[in-house]
């Protein structure tokens, strides 16, 4: 069981804190393997951007971080996963997990409920009440997701009618709404049109002062946009991680993590 999670890990000062630390990763549907020894540390406040081409496990490592194994008798997992310094199988229950983590998938997954509660949903289940601390909390969720302005006249609609781009921007204010210390961001674009790409891509270097997020994009210049440090996946293996800014200057270790920045593949 986890006690105090946050004080948990130590640090030196000028050492970021490690919220993930992944060790020796392997995923696997059936007999078929989806990711093999994935080994890499994701540090406090840093956006890691992981690309490569469909099928490479990208998503498989998002679902591992989220313990999405326990709904996919299929999936099996092995090595360590840590998240706050402590192994995830070890955390309390999987929703006290899940609770630090949001995750934001590609396509939006609205709730059928109104635009306010899809965000007031997460508060009010661990135990806010009062009508007030609600409305704060929804108005700074959206705010902090860029959709206050286009939906504060009519919270009490439902968040479905709302358009692709908007309702994705909802998910991000319900993955808020949890008060994460990591936001996960499963390709968040590809169902948005570019201004709201560039709005959200806005709001993701303004939560990164304030938690940690994992931004998997089959979009290699936004990965260049936004991320700290790329990691490159390729056929189930974790070819490369760097400083994005170096990887994207030709500086790889693997001639493979250039040509797909490049184009030549992918
Ligand atoms: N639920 C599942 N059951 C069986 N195989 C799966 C399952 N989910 C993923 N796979 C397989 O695992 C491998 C990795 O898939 P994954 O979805 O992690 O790739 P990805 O990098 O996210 O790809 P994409 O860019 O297309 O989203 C693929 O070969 C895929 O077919
Ligand atoms: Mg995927």
């Amino acid at each position: 069981m986890v006690a105090s999670v946050q004080a948990s890990t130590p640090r030196s000062s000028d050492t970021p804190r490690t919220v993930v630390s992944i060790k020796d990763l392997s995923i696997s549907y059936a007999e078929k393997a989806a990711l093999r020894n994935a080994t890499l540390d994701v540090r406090e406040h840093e956006i890691f951007g992981i690309i490569g081409p469909a099928g490479s496990g990208k998503t498989s490592f998002l679902k591992a971080l989220n313990r999405m194994n326990l709904f996919d008798a299929s999936m099996s997992i092995s090595g360590s996963i840590e998240f706050l310094g402590h192994d995830i199988q070890r955390w309390r229950n999987v929703y006290a997990l899940r609770k630090r983590m949001g995750v934001v998938f590609p396509l939006p997954v609205g709730l059928p409920l109104s635009i306010y509660e899809n965000v007031a949903l997460a508060p009010r289940l661990r135990g806010i009440k009062k009508k007030a601390d609600l409305n704060v909390i929804v108005e700074r969720c959206l705010q902090r997701a860029a959709l206050w302005d286009e939906v504060k006249d009519r919270l009490d609609s439902l968040g479905s009618l709302l358009s692709g781009g908007q309702q994705q921007r909802l998910t991000i204010a319900r993955a808020l709404s949890q008060d994460p210390v990591l936001l996960m961001l499963d390709e968040f674009s590809i169902a948005v049109d570019p201004v709201t790409t560039m709005r959200i891509e806005d709001v993701l270097k303004e939560l990164k002062q304030e938690m940690t997020i994992i931004m998997v994009t089959n979009l290699v210049q936004q990965a260049r946009r936004l991320a700290d440090r790329t990691a490159f996946f390729l056929n189930g293996s974790c070819v490369e991680i760097g400083e994005t800014e170096s990887l994207f200057n030709g500086e790889v270790q693997d001639s493979r993590t250039r040509d797909y920045i490049e184009g030549r593949f992918g």
